[in-house]
């Protein structure tokens, strides 16, 4: 049923995530493929106010398990209304986060653990998977250094380092679990070395 390919890039902040999917946009047109771009939490009207809730440092009391559920619900509205229609077209879907984003900020940050996103997922994605997931692997601190002048701290940004070691691992461990799907990108490295690395990853997969 599926013609079109889904791409997603996920890491922490400050990995490159934007930095690279502009390029690999460009890359795909370059190659006369139609495209849509999405990010997540967003990416639709409804999934963009449940972003407001959930970035705002007001929230500082939204619990886990909330937290957990308003990004599944901004998910399946985005799978709902753009992510499937795009796919179903036969158009390439580059995604800014996805699932696996759960399974490192609400698994792994937060510390529900792997088994209660997994139980979320299936009722809100029934088995839909990125055909291609970049994961852009930085240390906490040069990710938090890149991104240090970027303004006032979100609801996620305002987390210790220790928050953010618990995603980094969580995202390894997941690419370890998934070595089909994930490519571990090393964006640590300069902008043009990185993009190497995901042009390598995107020339090497069948059907784009
Ligand atoms: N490979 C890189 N080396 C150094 N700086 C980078 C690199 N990639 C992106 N940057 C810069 O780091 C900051 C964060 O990059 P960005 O793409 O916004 O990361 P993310 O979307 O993952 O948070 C930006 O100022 C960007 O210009
Ligand atoms: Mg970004």
């Amino acid at each position: 049923m599926k013609k079109g390919f889904f791409i997603t890039l996920e890491g922490g902040e400050g990995a490159g995530k934007s930095t690279q999917q502009r390029r690999i946009v460009d890359w795909l047109l370059g190659r006369g493929k139609t495209v849509v771009e999405t990010r997540e939490p967003g990416g639709t009207k409804v999934s963009e106010q449940i972003r407001q809730v959930l970035l705002d440092t007001r929230n500082a009391g939204l619990n886990p398990t909330a937290e957990l559920l308003m990004m599944f619900a901004a998910r399946s509205q985005l799978v709902q209304e753009v992510i499937l229609p795009a796919l179903d077209s036969g158009t390439v879907v580059v995604s800014d986060r996805f699932a696996d984003a759960s399974y490192a900020y609400q698994g792994g940050g937060r510390g529900l653990g792997a088994e209660a996103v997994r139980q979320v997922e299936q009722i809100v994605l029934a088995g839909l998977q990125p055909d291609l997931t970049l994961l852009f692997d930085i240390p906490v601190e040069l990710g938090m250094a890149r991104v240090a002048g970027r303004g006032e701290a979100d609801r996620f940004e305002a987390e210790s380092v220790r928050f953010f070691e618990r995603v980094r691992n969580a995202y390894l461990e997941r690419a370890a679990a998934n070595p089909g799907r994930f490519r571990v990108i090393d964006a640590s490295q300069g902008e043009e070395p990185v993009w190497q690395q995901v042009r390598r990853a995107l020339e090497e997969m069948p059907g784009l």
